[in-house]
Formats: C-alpha cells, structure tokens, sequence
C-alpha cells in the first residue's frame, strides 16, 4: 500500500457541533464527512427545529423557531451518542425527551454523568418507561460541575447547556479530546463566553443568546489513526494531509517503536512501515491524550502479524474486544482474558470469511484482511459507513486490492 490521503473531518467532532447548532443562529460548518451517524444527526436537528442541509462537505444550519422537544425511538436507535442533543434541547425547549440509549455494540452506555451535570445546571430528570425527560421550566442557571470521570459526550452536554444559562459555569474532570476543544471554538464563534485553562478547567459564562458562524471541522484523527495502521500491516507507506498531528501522538508514537519511520509537519504525516513490525508492546486505553479506546481494534489488528506479544488493555468501554473473535478467523493468535487480549504474533495469516461487530472493529477486520494471504470477504459494512467516508475507495486509491459490492 502506498499514496497519498486527505483525511476526513472528524465524525466526533460534528455530532457535538451539530448538537450544539440548535441553540446558535444560522451556521456555515465546513469539512462534514459524508457519514451515516452525520445524516441521522442532521434528520435529529430537523426535528428539534433546526434545519440542516448539506452542500458537499458543508452543512448549513438554519435556526427556525419552534421544533420538537423529544426525539423520536428510531433516531435514537440509530445513534446511541444521540444524547449528546439533551443539552441543547433543554436550553432551546425547556424541556427535552429521549429514549435510554440502551446497550449497544461496545456495551452498557449509561448516561448517569450528562444526568449528574443537567441536574448541576438546574434540570429536573425523570426516568419512565424507557424514556429521559428533563425539564427546566425555570431556564438553566450556572453551576460547579466535577466529572468523577472524563466522558466525552457528558462533558460536551454540559457546554451546550451551560453557554445560555443564566450565570457562571465551572467544568472540572471534564474529557479534554480535541473534540471539544473544537465544540468550544464552534461556539466561542457563536458568541459564547468559554475560557480553557491548560490544566482542562473549562469557564462558562452564560449569555442571553448565541448567534451563528462560520466554522471548519478538525480532522479525524481516528480515521487517520486507522490509515496508518493500514500502512503499518502491509508494510507500506502513506502521507496523510489535513489534520493536526499532534491529535495522533502516541498512536504514533507506538508505531515508530514498532519500527516505523515517521514524519511530521504542520498538518501531514508520512509514515513508512517495515516488512515486518516489532512488538507493540502493552498499549491501554485511557481518556485523552492516552491511547484512545477508538483506536484500539485498529492497532491490535496490527499487531497481530508484528515480532513478539502486544498486549491490549481496553479500560474505557466493557465489552469492546468483540472483534477479536473475527480476527481469529485470520489465524491471529489472540487469547483474551476480561478487558485484556494478549497478541501472540504469528508468520502469516490467511484469509476468511468476516463480519463487522462494530464501527472500529470493522475497520480492524479489514485491515486484518488486508494483511492476509489470499482472498477474504467482510460482511455488514453498515457499520464502517458510520464512522470512515469511502473507506473501500481510500484503500482502493492506496493500492489495496479490495471491491466493495
Ligand atoms: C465518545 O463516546 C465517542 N463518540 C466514542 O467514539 C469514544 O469511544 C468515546 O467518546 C471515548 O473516547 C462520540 O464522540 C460520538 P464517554 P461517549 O462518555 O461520549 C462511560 C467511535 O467509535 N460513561 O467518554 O459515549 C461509558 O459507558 C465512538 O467513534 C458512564 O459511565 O464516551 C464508557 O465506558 C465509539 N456514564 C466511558 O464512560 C456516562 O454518563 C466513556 O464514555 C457516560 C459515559
């Protein structure tokens, strides 16, 4: 595999921006990948009263008055992370209603801490029959918020609520993933009063009202996560342009110690593999800037070809190694044990008959097939489309042998 890619926009970046649209004025977002979990987020918006429309990779938000304040079941089914517009909802409508995310492929999601900072910000919660009302028939009111732990999208829900209520705002322990930061400059061009410590403390003073802007999306640094490990399990070479290398450290920086030639620029990476990986050693997932959960199905897929044991400790969701089952098939030497999977690298694997059982679990089996002697084919591709754009025709342009039908 070798070439050139221009990363796409950063599917978790969107979602939160697009949550947050519905309490801004008109918007121009640039750089929006063409993802399914986007399209559902824009029919979300719709519905709550704000339109979204798409003009390539722009979206363009359009505040009207009105809009309901629930979304419906089959929305929330088809994106779990729909709970990231809670916030938004309750400081546009007062009120806003979902249905529990419920498990899903990565395992239980709860939402106990976007519960724990809407009540801080003066929403009252009821839980019925499935359902998540909240209401805050008063309007929202500043609070102190302590996050006993970094979830990405409770800390995103509390930003959203918290830019429009009446007075200050102080998020401790909340998740520092690029992300946000790209949801805080979203909205600090609405008109927002957000101020970032370095130490990750965010300060919030509320305001009357947001009006729209302009905004460019950051690149996925997921996906250019995945892309490098495509080039590190064929021994190949990529540049990726477009994105922020510093938002794929330590992903990096295992694969230069597994013996790749790595190097940087302001908004490229270029990354040479050997023909065959050194061990990648112990690799733990951990909330930003640790190795991120997303990328761990990836990387053990690239590992599993590599010198040596790997070993993988995922410590963010409780039952993300559903892919090692289908790695397997390959005749990867994986043995797992709880959240950990040990990586035996074997000489070469063949190919198989695969399935996709998450959206980076898919991902890793076609990378893992990638890697492998002879043909394999890979089913329920539904859930790569949520999260990689063209993902079969970026491979296609890498110089990877692969068609999808
Ligand atoms: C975001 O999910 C991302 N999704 C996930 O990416 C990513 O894996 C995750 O952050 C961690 O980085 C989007 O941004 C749309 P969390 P989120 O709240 O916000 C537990 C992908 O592949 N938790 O940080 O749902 C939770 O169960 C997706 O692109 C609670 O206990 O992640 C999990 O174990 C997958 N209570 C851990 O925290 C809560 O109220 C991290 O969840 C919320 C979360």
């Amino acid at each position: 595999m070798a070439g050139t890619l221009a990363v796409h926009g950063a599917k978790n970046a969107v979602l939160p921006i697009l949550a947050a649209a519905t309490i801004c004025g008109d918007c121009v977002i640039r750089n929006c990948p063409d993802l399914t979990d986007v399209a559902v987020a824009m029919d979300i918006l719709g519905h709550l009263g704000c339109d979204a429309r798409r003009e390539g990779s722009t979206i363009i938000t359009t505040a009207s008055s009105g809009g309901d304040w629930r979304i419906p079941d089959g929305l929330m089914k088809a994106m779990r992370s729909s709970v990231v517009f809670l916030g938004g909802m309750i400081a546009r409508h007062g009120e806003g209603e979902i249905s529990l995310p419920g498990g899903c492929e990565l395992g239980s999601r709860p939402v106990d801490l976007h519960l724990f900072a809407l009540e801080r910000l003066g929403a009252q919660v009821e839980e019925g029959e499935g359902k998540l009302r909240c209401k805050a028939p008063n309007g929202l009111h500043g609070a102190k918020i302590e996050f006993p732990f970094p979830s990405v999208g409770a800390t995103e829900n509390a930003i959203i609520a918290a830019v429009t209520a009446r007075g200050d705002t102080q998020i401790t322990g909340g998740a520092r993933e690029p992300e946000i930061a790209d949801l805080i400059t979203f909205l600090q061009g609405c008109g927002a009063k957000i101020h970032l410590t370095i130490d990750g403390v965010i300060h919030i003073q509320g305001v009357e009202r947001l009006h729209g802007c302009e905004h460019t999306v950051i690149a996925d640094r997921i996906a250019a996560g995945t892309y490098l490990c495509a080039a590190a399990i064929t021994g190949g070479e990529v540049l990726l342009t477009g994105l922020t290398p510093g938002h794929v450290l330590t992903a990096l920086a295992y694969l230069s110690n597994a013996g790749c030639v790595v190097r940087t620029s302001l908004n490229s990476i270029w990354l040479k593999a050997p023909d065959r990986l050194k061990e990648l050693g112990i690799i733990r997932t951990q909330p930003y800037p640790g190795f991120p959960t997303d990328m761990q199905a990836v990387m053990m897929a690239t590992a599993m070809g590599a010198d040596g044991t790997s070993v993988f400790v995922e410590n963010i969701f409780d039952s993300r190694l559903r892919h090692v089952e289908e790695l397997r098939k390959l005749g990867a030497d994986i043995s797992t044990q709880g959240k950990t999977a040990v990586v035996s690298g074997v000489e070469r694997l063949h190919g198989a008959d695969l399935c996709c059982t998450d959206l980076r679990g898919g991902a890793a089996v076609v990378l893992g097939a990638m890697a492998a002697e002879g043909a394999s084919t890979v089913r329920e591709l539904s859930h790569i489309d949520r999260g990689y754009e063209r993902f079969a025709e970026n491979l296609t342009q890498l110089g990877v042998d692969i068609k999808e039908e």
